[in-house]
């Protein structure tokens, strides 16, 4: 009987052993026939049974449960001496299991915990063979861990001379206590590699005196690194767009003395003659580039916006009548209009972010034809600092090509000046870095989305200023 209960988990009635329990003494009945003791009557008058003794079983102070046994002949003094030495065993029996579910417990417990830290820890041994390692080594790393165990750490290691240069370093008796996280590369079970930021330890005895293990705390550090290129990235344009803002000014005032004079001179000359077509040139070329210099002022926020109240709807369809009468037949124009608030922009700008936005979309498209769309749709952003937007509302304004996309490298650059695949003729690379400029001095943001030979979605976000929307 045990905690209470009878095997069968019948709680137990007001009978003698329940009073074992209360009283926390043995009970002896010599003469039990007919006694309510024997649950099954007719079995123990068949047996012939006479007696019976109720141990109480003592773990720590409590009564865990009772010994009860029933015999065909009277308990001797003796007989209940020995019974009581084997209730001393199940007593102490009992407290063992109890001893060993609390363990058990306990192992599940901090089996939970150690799993459920999503940063991978991995135990090797004194030979850096793998012991052991948790949920968010399996996640981050693509082995099971029954795969891994028993394998070197230096299968983890990105560049294997990181095992010898880093690995045998850190993990290593000599190596002095290293709680500054550092940063090394990992490699995935697919082959993949990642940055991480890792902290190891070596496993002490508890005298200190040997080794148990080394244990190694990784953590995934991709997106923080994403973040830190794309603010390097941000902070480089902002450089480029200083510098050669600052240059384009100087040579503003020199191209205005140029061409100021060449006027002049012009007007001196015969019409026709050759000094006359000669300085005409000059006249023309200096007139390229004041334009050009324009073109890198308005990137570099250099120029002078003039803001006002407009509809992006209106503009598109501008641009869009523009383009069908001048795009080639196997160029399909698509606008997609949804009603959207009005922004706070310069309308040239703006047509000039959508005329490069849709130059680039149909030099894109040139070899192969396909389908040129221009959308406009209000959004609203109310997760704080998504890609450094403030919450509130958005004109988002869409090109999209179905042309020849970009590779990731090349993505990665377009946004820089002067970085163009073109032939020199072709272009000067200064379209989207003049894009990214006015759209950040007009308190947006434009992103991108391509892939080689499917296509690429330029999206670009313009604050709303007021709500109520202009239908398309
Ligand atoms: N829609 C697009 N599809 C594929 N590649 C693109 C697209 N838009 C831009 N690119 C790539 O980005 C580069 C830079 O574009 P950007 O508009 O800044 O310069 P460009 O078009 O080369 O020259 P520019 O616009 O000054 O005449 C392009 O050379 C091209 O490689
Ligand atoms: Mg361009």
């Amino acid at each position: 009987h045990f905690d209470g209960y009878h095997s069968h988990k019948k709680k137990m009635g007001d009978n003698e052993i329940s009073k074992i329990f209360q009283t926390r003494r043995f009970y002896v009945n010599n003469d039990i026939s007919g006694s309510p003791l024997i649950a099954d009557q007719e079995l123990g008058e068949r047996e012939g049974i006479k007696a019976f003794v109720g141990m109480p079983l003592f773990v720590g102070d409590n009564v865990a449960g009772v010994l009860g046994v029933f015999s065909k002949s009277y308990f001797s003094e003796l007989n209940i001496k020995g019974l009581r030495t084997a209730a001393d065993s199940i007593s102490l029996w009992i407290e063992q299991k109890a001893m060993e579910q609390r363990l058990w417990k306990q192992t599940k417990l901090f089996e939970s915990i150690f799993n459920a830290v999503p940063d991978a820890f991995v135990f090797a041994d004194s030979e850096w063979k793998i012991k052991l390692c948790n949920q968010g080594f399996v996640n981050m790393f693509g082995y099971s861990d029954s795969e891994v165990v028993g394998l070197k750490t230096k299968i983890l290691y990105a560049d294997e001379a990181d095992f010898e240069r880093q690995g045998l370093i850190r993990f290593n008796p000599k190596a002095k206590e290293q709680l500054i996280p550092y940063e090394i590369n990992f490699k995935r079970r697919d082959g993949t590699v990642f940055p991480s930021e890792t902290i190891g330890t070596v496993v002490k005895t508890k005298d200190e005196k040997g080794i148990i293990g080394y244990l190694a705390l990784v953590r995934d550090v991709t997106l923080r690194k994403e973040a830190e290129k794309h603010q390097r990235h941000l902070q480089k344009m902002e450089a480029l767009g200083t510098l050669s803002g600052g240059i384009a000014h100087d040579f503003n005032n020199l191209l205005n003395v140029i061409s100021g004079f060449t006027d002049l001179t012009l007007l001196d000359l015969q019409v026709g003659s050759l000094q006359y077509r000669n300085l005409r040139e000059v006249k023309n070329a200096s007139k390229r580039a004041t334009d050009l210099v324009k073109q890198i002022l308005s990137f570099s926020r250099g120029l002078e916006e003039e803001l006002r109240p407009m509809a992006v709807q209106h503009l598109i369809k501008e641009v869009v009548n523009l383009l069908s009468s001048t795009l080639p037949a196997t160029i399909q124009v698509k606008q997609h209009i949804e009603p959207c608030g009005m922004v706070l922009a310069d309308t040239s700008q703006i047509h000039q972010v959508l005329m490069n936005l849709c130059t680039n979309a149909f030099h894109a498209m040139r070899q192969t034809g396909g389908v040129l769309a221009i959308g406009l749709r209000q959004e609203e952003i109310n997760s704080v600092g998504f890609k450094g937007l403030s919450a509130g509302n958005y004109a988002l304004l869409t090109v999209s090509d179905t042309g020849c996309g970009m590779s990731d490298d090349v993505k990665e650059r377009i946004f820089e000046p002067y970085f163009t695949t073109k032939e020199q003729e072709e272009g000067t690379g200064l379209g989207l870095a003049t894009v990214h400029g006015i759209i950040k001095a007009h308190g947006g943001m434009i992103t991108v989305e391509s892939e080689l030979n499917k296509g690429s979605v330029f999206r670009v976000y313009l604050p709303i200023i007021n709500q109520w929307a202009v239908d398309g």
